[in-house]
């Protein structure tokens, strides 16, 4: 700030004293306006001024009450009052009221007038450096927010990415171990297309259901790392057999811990045999401590089971499953979700390899590899 640029705003009723006060500024090289009361300073003045000077008396609106108009303008411009012959109940007063300085009229010293001038414009200067201060940190501020704002983004988006891929990953593993078992594969795609449905009739939530499908993906992967080459064999299995099966859910919700962020899908995937009268395994859990999730595979589960055996005995139609469902209602499964399953399964259109699905069906004639007991676990 020069002083070519500085402005400084001159308020006295006394046409004389104000005129030779703003030729004296003018002289040091300011810009000067003049008023000739209260009313008209709070009229003119704008945060272009830098420095502000008072006479105390003036009729209607004296320089007190002009001062704590300029307050409430908050533009935080120094004030220097005019003094006559100096009373210390003015100065007080001034001073309360965020006065910067005094000047006494008429003025003798015009060194010292001039210095405090001087002093009150940098005043200003400082107070305008720090408001610029203030503006380029917040602005800074603001800058560092929405670039966390865009980092966080970018970081939830790799993040989900980095799940997508793991799933994908699992999906992998699980197609070439499939490879070798013909039946889960079949299952696990039609337990898959059951579970949504399911959810989509009892209006799950979205992430609801993708937690859904992720289990019902991988409910039975335990199975697939589980030596079963015992088990496939036509016939019935023996006791140690049946302990190595009831072993999947927890292998398999084993395999999916280390992930992280299945959670859901671990505990759906550890408890899929469970009943709601508590005489499942591995836990041993009831209703009360299964989550809809979880009974929804269960339901859907033992519906594709009993809908798919095979050679063993003939596989059940639809009605005679859902009558089975039914009739294990309050035991195994939860009621209410048996009824919803039981209304939605009518309208069914199955993607792929439904309960009637051709392809596997053939595949599995063809191949006859599957113990007809393995449809039950
Ligand atoms: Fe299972
Ligand atoms: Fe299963």
């Amino acid at each position: 700030m020069n002083k070519g640029t500085t402005k400084i705003l001159i308020a006295d009723d006394d046409l004389m004293v104000r005129t030779t006060i703003s030729q004296i500024l003018e002289m040091f090289g300011y810009q000067v306006d003049t008023a000739a009361s209260g009313e008209e300073v709070i009229a003119a003045v704008d945060d272009s001024y830098d420095v502000i000077i008072l006479d105390i008396t003036m009729p209607d609106m004296d320089g007190f009450e002009t001062m704590n108009q300029l307050n409430r303008l908050d533009f935080d411009i120094p004030v220097l009052f005019l003094t006559g012959a100096g009373s210390m109940d003015y100065a007080v007063k001034a001073i309360n009221l965020g006065a910067y300085d005094f000047l006494t009229k008429p003025i003798e010293d015009l060194d010292i007038f001039n210095v405090k001038i001087r002093r009150a414009v940098e005043k200003r200067m400082y107070v305008l450096r720090e408001r610029q201060y203030k503006a380029a940190l917040e602005d800074d501020i603001q800058e560092k927010a929405k670039q966390l704002e865009e980092q966080n983004k970018l970081l939830l988006t790799y993040s989900n990415s980095l799940e997508n891929a793991t799933v994908q990953l699992m999906t992998s593993l699980q197609n070439a171990m499939e490879e070798k078992d013909y039946y889960t594969a079949g299952h696990t795609k039609r337990v898959t297309e059951y579970a949504l449905m399911l959810g989509g009739a009892m209006a799950l939530s979205e992430n609801d259901i993708v937690v859904l499908r992720r289990s019902a993906q991988f409910h039975d992967i335990g199975k697939l790392v589980i030596d079963l080459s015992c088990i496939q064999k036509p016939g019935k299995l023996t006791d140690e057999e049946w302990v190595l099966i009831r072993k999947h859910p927890t292998v398999g919700a084993n395999i999916i811990k280390p992930l992280g962020f299945m959670e859901k899908e671990q505990f759906i995937i550890r408890h899929h045999h469970e009943r709601v009268d508590g005489k499942g395994y591995p836990a041993g859990l009831t209703g009360d401590e299964l989550d809809d999730l979880t009974k929804i595979i269960t339901v859907v589960d033992s519906f594709d089971a009993m809908t798919s055996q095979r050679n063993y005995r003939k596989n059940k139609v639809m009605e005679e499953a859902v009558e089975e469902l039914y009739k294990c209602s309050g035991t195994q499964f939860d009621p209410a979700i048996v009824e919803t399953f039981a209304q939605a399964i009518v309208d069914f259109k199955p993607v792929k390899n439904g309960f009637s699905g051709e392809p596997l069906e053939k595949l599995y004639e063809q191949n006859n590899i599957i113990s007809p007991d393995k449809s039950e676990f």
